[in-house]
């Protein structure tokens, strides 16, 4: 049998799960890739505490000799961050070899330079392990789906962040308290926030959308809201009007662009997505042929990872002979800056209905007032709350669920009715989505 030596960047879970994988399905692996996959060399900035005698390849804590090791054909890339991550991908790059990674950061926000660098040298930048790390969800969009006009891809892909709301919700737990066993149990980033502010979704949304409407990537043009604003009080209210709150990464096709957005999401109740919980991922597909479909499964974790990367190795393996232009590009689409590709729209022009959460004075007239204010703004009423029982200082929430309409006129009407001197706090509103 014929045999590709690989180098591997990064020995950390995912680098130590990758191993485990190739070498406990050595055998099936062949067999599907044709060819004998030798780990030639791995790189490590620290091998102490390690038995490096017993490990089966050459361990260096000088990643440059692995990505201009001449024997080595592929690198797989699972150190993460942005450098000297970024440095290595294009010195392997230059150097002729495909790479695979799973680093959601470095695609999103650098891909579109690197994707070129990979065309000119004739190789592949493969990265199905940077969302959704068990769902194939890229392999799905980019192969298995393109029959399809797709309108919608919503997830959750933010393993950390769905743990936190599912214990909030279900527990009634402070947020402060199952992030931390969030991190003991080794979800979340190394820097938390980024899971939390909403900028790991981001990353993964970016690369999705990409791949699902054939749009460059545009990393800064997502719009982000983290679930560190968000209330118990929120979450019991959206339990009362029967939703629970998700954290959602969304891409949605409209006529004139596309909404790419992170934010917390009142969803109903009986749902598919309201379904999946803890630290599991789902992304859902809405195409015109398909309709609605739906892919759960570990978004993160030392295998579910690693079998995405041995994915990608393998893809690349039975690739190794085919010239690059027979091979499949990063989107699976041959023009991403057509003039007639589709803009990422400003959120003033999102189409949504929100939840509506204020404070106002338990007075005559104020909920007329609030009400003339909404329909002003041509905003229809789907529901309204008074918590008069939460009555405090003779201030009450007031909760509204609105029907569809574009962001800038609930902005709008948010400014108008926060200057009543009857409401004491500023509004809060967390947007609704039924997929239907
Ligand atoms: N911190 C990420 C999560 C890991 O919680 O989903 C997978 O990208």
């Amino acid at each position: 049998m014929k045999s590709v030596s690989i180098g591997i960047i990064g020995y950390g879970t995912v680098g130590q799960g990758v191993v485990e994988v190739l070498t406990q399905n050595a055998r099936e692996i062949e067999r599907r890739g044709g060819y004998q996959i030798h780990i030639k060399k791995v790189a490590k900035r620290s091998w102490a505490g390690i038995d490096t005698a017993a490990l089966p390849f050459e361990c260096t804590d000088d990643a440059m000799t692995v990505v201009n090791d001449p024997e080595i054909q592929i690198i797989l890339e699972l150190m993460g961050g942005d450098e000297p991550a970024k440095t290595l991908i294009e010195t392997a790059l230059t150097n002729r070899k495909h790479v695979i990674t799973a680093n959601k950061a470095l695609i999103a926000k650098h891909g579109q330079s690197l994707f070129e660098l990979a065309r000119a040298n004739e190789v592949e930048l493969s990265y199905e392990a940077s969302v959704a790390g068990g769902i194939p969800v890229i392999k799905l969009l980019r192969e298995a789906l393109t029959a399809n006009a797709i309108s919608s891809v919503a997830g959750i892909i933010n393993g950390t962040g769905n743990f936190i709301l599912t214990a909030m919700t279900e527990q009634g737990r402070q947020f402060d308290d199952v992030l931390k066993e969030a991190q003991a149990l080794g979800y979340a980033e190394a820097d938390p926030a980024f899971d939390i502010n909403g900028t790991d979704a981001a990353h993964k949304i970016t690369i999705l959308a990409s791949i699902a409407f054939g749009i460059p990537l545009q990393f800064d043009a997502v719009f982000t809201e983290g679930i560190d604003t968000l209330t118990p009080a929120d979450i019991v209210n959206a339990a009362e009007l029967g939703f629970v709150i998700k954290h959602l990464g969304m891409a949605i096709r409209r006529e004139h662009g596309i909404e790419v957005r992170v934010h917390p999401t009142l969803i109903p109740s009986n749902t598919m997505l309201a379904g999946v919980k803890g630290v599991m991922n789902a992304v859902q597909v809405q195409g015109n042929a398909v309709d609605n479909s739906l892919y759960y499964g570990p978004g993160a974790g030392r295998l579910p990872t690693a079998s995405a990367v041995v994915a990608d190795l393998i893809d690349a393996v039975r690739e190794l002979n085919l010239d690059s232009e027979n091979r499949l590009n990063e989107f699976g689409f041959t023009e991403i800056f057509d003039k007639n590709v589709l803009p990422i729209l400003p959120a003033e022009e999102f189409l949504t209905a929100y939840y509506v959460r204020m404070s106002v004075r338990d007075e005559i007239g104020v909920l007329a007032e609030v009400t003339r204010i909404l329909a002003k703004h041509k905003i229809s009423i789907e529901s309204i709350i008074q918590k008069i029982e939460q009555k405090q200082n003779g201030v009450i929430p007031l909760i509204f669920l609105t029907d569809i309409v574009q962001e800038k006129y609930l902005r709008d009407a948010v400014k108008e009715i926060e200057s009543m001197v009857a409401v004491t706090e500023p509004l809060r509103y967390i947007r609704v989505e039924y997929f239907d």
